[in-house]
């Protein structure tokens, strides 16, 4: 677990300096039907990253909060370009939040999902070779197969489309596999994607104290535009910073 930040709640319910178990309640899922939910942090001029990379803009609370949004999770979903930017390893939550996950009868380790046409990633990095969970790799029909041969003995890798992999399907495929609750931590273009394919139910949005100015992107990339509603469903603060979550209501 990240060093502690104090993290208040300031609507509804006001409360001071939340406890994992109070923030962990206050970020639940559903307890039933699939559920899919994004994870990004911002910056209060609408930047996405901070020297290319989102974690420049983050601190110690936003940390927490990344942490803490994983425990209930079946399965993380992620972009390829977020995996190969932020060069993941192998997923795996701290032991706190494995011993809380088998506690509660989950297995202790959730699932990572990866989106990619086209399937540049090395089946030798971490992200395979140390993952706890066999990672599920939803692709398309062009995808190289040299590439797809390769991944194969390392992931599942499932074809979901000609040129784009269909979300509504990549959701449907993951609650197939008993995996209803589903956490992305971005990025950008598969944000617009899940956005575009109507399959994102909330948005967990970290307001990062600054103004970048620059050039960096926003949260959605690369998505024609299909504006929808989202209704607020908690506010937490942390100093500066605010941490907003979002019920998205569809278009
Ligand atoms: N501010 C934040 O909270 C936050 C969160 C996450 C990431 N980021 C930042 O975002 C940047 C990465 O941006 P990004 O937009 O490239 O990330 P991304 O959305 O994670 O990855 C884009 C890639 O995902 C695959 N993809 C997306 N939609 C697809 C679809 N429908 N079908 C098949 N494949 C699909 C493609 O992979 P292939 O290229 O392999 O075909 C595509 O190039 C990094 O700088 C990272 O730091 C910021």
């Amino acid at each position: 677990m990240s060093e502690h930040a104090v993290i208040d709640r300031v609507w509804p319910n006001p409360a001071s300096d939340l406890s994992d178990a109070d923030l962990l309640e206050n970020v639940r899922f559903p307890a039933d039907g699939t559920w899919l939910r994004a994870n990004f942090i911002v910056s209060i001029d609408g930047a996405a990253t901070r020297d290319g990379l989102s974690g420049g803009l983050g601190d110690t609370a936003d940390r927490r909060m990344f942490d803490l949004l994983r425990y209930e999770a079946d399965v993380v979903l992620v972009g390829a370009g977020t995996l190969r930017d932020e060069a993941y390893g192998g997923l795996r939550v701290s032991s706190e939040a494995a011993d809380w996950r088998v506690a509660r009868g989950e297995p202790a380790q959730p699932a990572l999902a990866l989106v990619s046409r086209s399937l540049d990633l090395d089946p030798a990095s971490p992200l395979f070779a140390d993952a706890p969970v066999r990672p599920i790799v939803y692709t398309v029909a062009s995808a190289p197969a040299d590439r797809r041969a390769a991944l194969e003995p390392v992931a599942d890798v499932v074809t979901m489309g000609e040129s784009d992999a269909d979300l509504r399907r990549v959701r449907e495929d993951l609650a197939g596999r008993g995996m209803r609750r589903i956490h992305s931590e971005g990025g950008p273009h598969l944000f617009g994607a899940l956005l575009a394919a109507g399959v994102v139910d909330a948005l967990h949005l970290t307001l990062a104290p600054s103004l970048e100015s620059g050039a960096a992107g926003r949260i959605v990339r690369g998505a024609e535009a299909v504006p929808m509603g989202a209704s607020l469903a908690s506010v937490l603060r942390s100093g500066d910073e605010l941490v907003l979550q979002y019920r998205v209501l569809g278009s």
